[in-house]
């Protein structure tokens, strides 16, 4: 994120002496992208954050793909997805390539690790569920309908609250942001963004906790798990500050923007990536010319894969889906309303619809473990009955 906060205590100057009560220096942690040329926070530690007792391999990460792609319509029920133990160990990848990998998973128990991705920024949509975010920046409180945001390198837990979770996951080895035409050349966000700084929430509470002992952290790198085992607790910062940190964003905070004919989906974008954009689609009126269509016109996603999450089961333009489908709309197909779905939105004043969209620019592949919850007959919904 590019703009700047501080929590804690900090010292007057960076790279100078900052001592606690019985006068031992706080290490100062520098944690930056792109070299040096990127966002970047200090972060001031009651330990040394290298004080590794040992590190051990535990797997590598692969994904299995399905075994006979064709191009065609694709509808996956996310919902048939099996609860599992860990929000990071057991996701389920559904749809990938070398810029995103798609993902879901339905954790029961809060991890009895830490969590470091090291080469990948990621983004959780929270489906259903809510809790804390632990994190070396502090604690990020989540519920239903955020977006949280943890760009690669930062260590985290999160702990679960009561209810069922679901959680998509989004993971990238580029760096997610915002739209470059919805900011200033200074970073600011403008006045016709869909949502504004204040919408942004970092952690809310810094609590550094001073314990020794043995944490583990698994840390994600070159697709390889490795367990590592710190002699304290990783979560004893004291003060940090910079422009790279953990933050949420809420669906339900992004304002859509409406017009009088169909508004093409760039309207809905919240995020950026390199060779992918993430979208929001939320409860909206609907255009206001008398002859408006208000359902979208058949197109050709000539130059990307589109992919909907379906965080309600009001999508104005789709039959067969509901809440937790994910359907995959191939480049190379043209796509569009179901039949009598264009006529049915004629008239229509509003839509509820709560929708996550993902336009890949180069194609992703489906993996096998998406075929276990595939509804093959989604190819043929176009057809009149
Ligand atoms: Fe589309």
């Amino acid at each position: 994120m590019p703009f700047y906060q501080q929590r804690g205590q900090l010292p007057a100057k960076r790279h100078t002496a900052f001592r606690g009560s019985d006068g031992s220096l706080y290490a100062e942690h520098l944690m930056g992208t792109l070299g040096f040329d990127g966002p970047a926070s200090l972060l001031y530690h009651i330990r040394r954050p290298t004080q590794i007792l040992k590190t051990c391999p535990v797997a590598p990460v692969t994904i299995e793909k399905e075994a006979d792609y064709s191009v065609r319509m694709r509808h996956f029920c996310t919902s048939q997805v099996e609860p599992a133990s860990s929000i990071t160990l057991d996701r389920t990848p559904f749809l990938f390539n070398d810029d995103v990998v798609v993902s879901l998973v339905r954790p029961t128990e809060t991890d009895q690790f830490f969590f470091r991705n090291g080469q990948a920024d990621q983004v959780h949509y929270i489906s259903q569920g809510a809790g804390t975010l632990e994190t070396e920046f502090g604690e990020l409180s989540y519920r239903e309908g955020d977006y949280v945001v943890i760009p690669r390198g930062i260590l985290h837990r999160f702990r679960l609250g009561d209810g069922e979770h679901t959680i998509l996951n989004f993971e990238t080895p580029s760096y997610v942001r915002f739209p470059s035409r919805y900011l200033t050349r200074e970073g600011q966000l403008m006045e016709h963004a869909p949502f504004c700084e204040r919408d942004i929430r970092a952690p809310e509470k810094l609590v550094a906790h001073d314990e020794a002992g043995e944490f583990k952290i698994v840390l994600k790198q070159s697709n390889t798990l490795t367990a590592i085992t710190l002699d304290h607790h990783p979560c004893d910062v004291i003060g940090w500050d910079g422009c790279y940190y953990p933050w949420a964003l809420s669906i339900h905070d992004f304002e859509p923007v409406t017009g009088s004919l169909h508004q093409p989906p760039p309207v809905h974008q919240t995020f950026q990536a390199d060779q992918f954009v993430l979208c929001s689609f939320t409860p909206r009126m609907l255009d206001y010319h008398p002859q408006a269509i208000p359902a979208p016109y058949n197109h050709s996603n000539v130059m990307s894969d589109e992919v909907i999450y379906y965080a309600n089961e009001k999508f104005i333009s789709r039959r067969g889906a509901g809440f937790g489908s994910l359907t995959l709309h191939p480049a190379g197909l043209p796509h569009g309303p179901q039949p009598g779905k264009a006529e049915e939105s004629i008239g229509g004043k509003r839509t509820e619809e709560l929708a996550v969209m993902i336009d890949t620019f180069r194609p992703l592949q489906v993996s096998a473990a998406a075929r276990d919850v595939e509804d093959s007959t989604y190819g043929q919904s176009w057809i009149e009955p």
